[in-house]
This record gives C-alpha cells, sequence and structure tokens, in this order.
C-alpha cells in the first residue's frame, strides 16, 4: 500500500453473496459488480428458483452472455434447497462442478424463498451426503416464525437450528449469510473452522435507525433487517479483525423502485456500485485498511478451498458522489445504497 494511502491495490476481491436476478435486471447489475470482483456466489432465488443442475446451467450460461465484453467474471452457482431436493443428483453436480455450494431459505424466510425448507427433517439425508461430499451449505440464518420479532429471527434461529445442526454435522461447512447480530458473530467466532460467516457493506454501515430517519426509508430494509447499533459494532469488529472465518459478501439484492415502494415493500438493497468502496471506508474509519484485502480476497477463498485471484483492482482515495439512481435496461429506476452519499474510495 502506498504511505500517503491515497492508492490501496489488493489482490481481486470476490463476492461470496450475490443477488443478480435475470433478464434486463441482470444486464443491469451485473456490470457493477464485474468492473470489481472477478468471482461472486451466485443465489439461487429466482422468480423459478434455481432448484436442479439444469436450471444452473441455463442461467450460468445467461449470466456469462450478460458479462460486458471482455471483462473477465466466472458466477459460482448455487443449488435451491428444497424439500424434494435429492441428495445424489445435488452432489454430482457439485463433484462435477456445476454448483459450488447449497443455498438453505427455511420457507417464506425472505424474497423468494416460498419454496424453500420447511422443517430440517425433510433435508436430514442430503446434510449427510453433502457432510460426506465436503460440498458447502450456505444458510439464511433466520427463523421465519411470524411469532418470532423480526428483530430476534437470527438469534433464534442459532438457537432453534445452527446449533443443532453444528452439533449433529460437525464437519459439514457452513456459511452464515450476512450476519447482523453480535449473538452470530459470536457463534462464527467460537465455532470450529467449518464455520464462516458472510457480512454486507449495508450492516457495517446502518443500524436500524436509518430505516426511521424523517420517515420511513425503504432502501434501508433488507433481510435480515438491520439491528442495534451495538450489533453494527460487533460486525465492525469481526470484519476488521483479521479473524479468517468472516468475508465479504454484499448481498446486493437489487429491486425496482416500484417494488420497493409498493404497499408489500421487498426487502433488499442494491449496494453492488458502491460495496467494494464502502467496505474500504469501514476499513478506513477502523484503522484496518490493511486488512482489507484477506477480508475481501483471501478468507473467501481459503474457506471454500480455491485459490485467491492473482489479478489486483486498485482503489483511490477520492471523493465522489454516489448517484441517485440507476436506470435499469427496461426503463425501471433502481436506487443503490448510499444514493446522492459521498463514498472516500473509487
Ligand atoms: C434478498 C433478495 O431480495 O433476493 N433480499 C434481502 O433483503 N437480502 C434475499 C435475501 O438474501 O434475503
Ligand atoms: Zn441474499
Amino acid at each position: 500500500m502506498n504511505p500517503d494511502r491515497q492508492y490501496l491495490t489488493l489482490r481481486r476481491p470476490d463476492d461470496w453473496h450475490l443477488h443478480l436476478r435475470d433478464g434486463a435486471m441482470l444486464e443491469t447489475v451485473l456490470p457493477f459488480t464485474v468492473e470489481r470482483f472477478c468471482r461472486a456466489m451466485v443465489m439461487p432465488n429466482l422468480e423459478v428458483p434455481v432448484t436442479s443442475p439444469d436450471l444452473a446451467e441455463d442461467y450460468r450460461r445467461r449470466i456469462i452472455a450478460a458479462v460486458p465484453g471482455g471483462a473477465q467474471f466466472t458466477p459460482l452457482m448455487t443449488c435451491y434447497l428444497t424439500d424434494d431436493t435429492r441428495p445424489e443428483v445435488m452432489v454430482e453436480a457439485y463433484r462435477n462442478g456445476i454448483f459450488a455450494a447449497a443455498k438453505l431459505y427455511p420457507a417464506n424466510v425472505t424474497t423468494g424463498a416460498q419454496a424453500g425448507v420447511t422443517d430440517m427433517a425433510c433435508i436430514a439425508k442430503l446434510l449427510e451426503a453433502m457432510e460426506e461430499a465436503d460440498m458447502p451449505l450456505l444458510v439464511h440464518g433466520e427463523v421465519a416464525d411470524p411469532d418470532v420479532d423480526p428483530f430476534d429471527r437470527e438469534a433464534v434461529f442459532i438457537d432453534r437450528v445452527l446449533a443443532p445442526l453444528r452439533r449433529s454435522h460437525p464437519g459439514l461447512r457452513v456459511v452464515f449469510e450476512h450476519v447482523t447480530t453480535e449473538d452470530a458473530v459470536a457463534f462464527v467466532a467460537e465455532s470450529n473452522g467449518r464455520t464462516a460467516a458472510t457480512i454486507t457493506p449495508h450492516h457495517l454501515v446502518i443500524n436500524r435507525g436509518a430505516m426511521f430517519a424523517g420517515g420511513f426509508r425503504p432502501h434501508f430494509y433488507c433481510l435480515p433487517v438491520a439491528k442495534r447499533e451495538r450489533h453494527r459494532k460487533a460486525l465492525r469488529q469481526a470484519a476488521t479483525s483479521g479473524e479468517g472465518s468472516f468475508f465479504l459478501g454484499t448481498d446486493s439484492a437489487p429491486h425496482p423502485d416500484r417494488a420497493k415502494f409498493s404497499a408489500s415493500g421487498c426487502a433488499g438493497i442494491f449496494n453492488a456500485p458502491v460495496a467494494l468502496e464502502v467496505y474500504a471506508q469501514v476499513f478506513e474509519e477502523e484503522g484496518a485498511l490493511d486488512r482489507l484485502e484477506d477480508f475481501a480476497s483471501v478468507f473467501g477463498p481459503r474457506f471454500y478451498g480455491i485459490k485467491a485471484n492473482q489479478d489486483t483492482v486498485t482503489l483511490e482515495r477520492a471523493p465522489w458522489q454516489v448517484p441517485a439512481q440507476v436506470a435499469a435496461a427496461d426503463g425501471d429506476v433502481l436506487t443503490p445504497f448510499m444514493a446522492g452519499g459521498t463514498v472516500n474510495w473509487r
């Protein structure tokens, strides 16, 4: 790193949790990720969820066709688990390199989770097969139980689902996606090396107050929902700790403004245009810029057992104003995270 800290060159990072959508939306959002990241773990919660190897291969082809000319980008495909996922089919597709991991959405827990798993008992055989094949399990770590307060759903998930899963499948590689609580941070930190977590840029920047600042602000609504300030502090501490079980996953989840503003507004924050820059800003604020590369580019590949990227990306410390809107290819409009605000790195 340059001593005056005006430039920061990192191994090219990967995004270990990303929603790319499909069609016109895919074309709109993909270039932002491709400019910054080399690979991305692509979430399978499309309108028709990616539940089979064929659907994953088709989706991969559509993503690659949408990569701007000449750019290098590798989508890593995930299998959307349902009560009926067949272990042998999925594990074979993992061994063949079609799937990089499987994604567990408890049924109805978030956008596109209607076909998710209704009961962990339904996937007992599957989990055994995954542990045996060393196929990573990515979890949306919230319970969908409407009787549980929305701000407690992650902590309750740890007690009801994740802790028992860790005990019954100690060898399974598990990524606790987009953690939002000090409880999740502590759980991961105390687990063996088979448990990791991704941390989003937005959960490092906002607490739940952001949703209610001067009126309801749907662009700060995502799932898991942002929590109290003490949780945000714990996330910043974990991300910048240099601890290898916490790594970058943006959870960039674009929805057009019309879907964000509807009577039942969609959860999801579109951060791809600013994600890497915001992480840099947070690490700088925490006096930990020298740890950004590990978090963004090294710990993820290490956990997944693949090589870190060899090429680099250079960030410049030069404040810029985030556009208020991004126009989508089909005439829709998206509002990015930090819209109209200033980010110190580009
Ligand atoms: C995601 C989406 O819109 O697909 N939304 C979100 O708030 N993060 C789904 C998810 O990851 O929960
Ligand atoms: Zn997500």
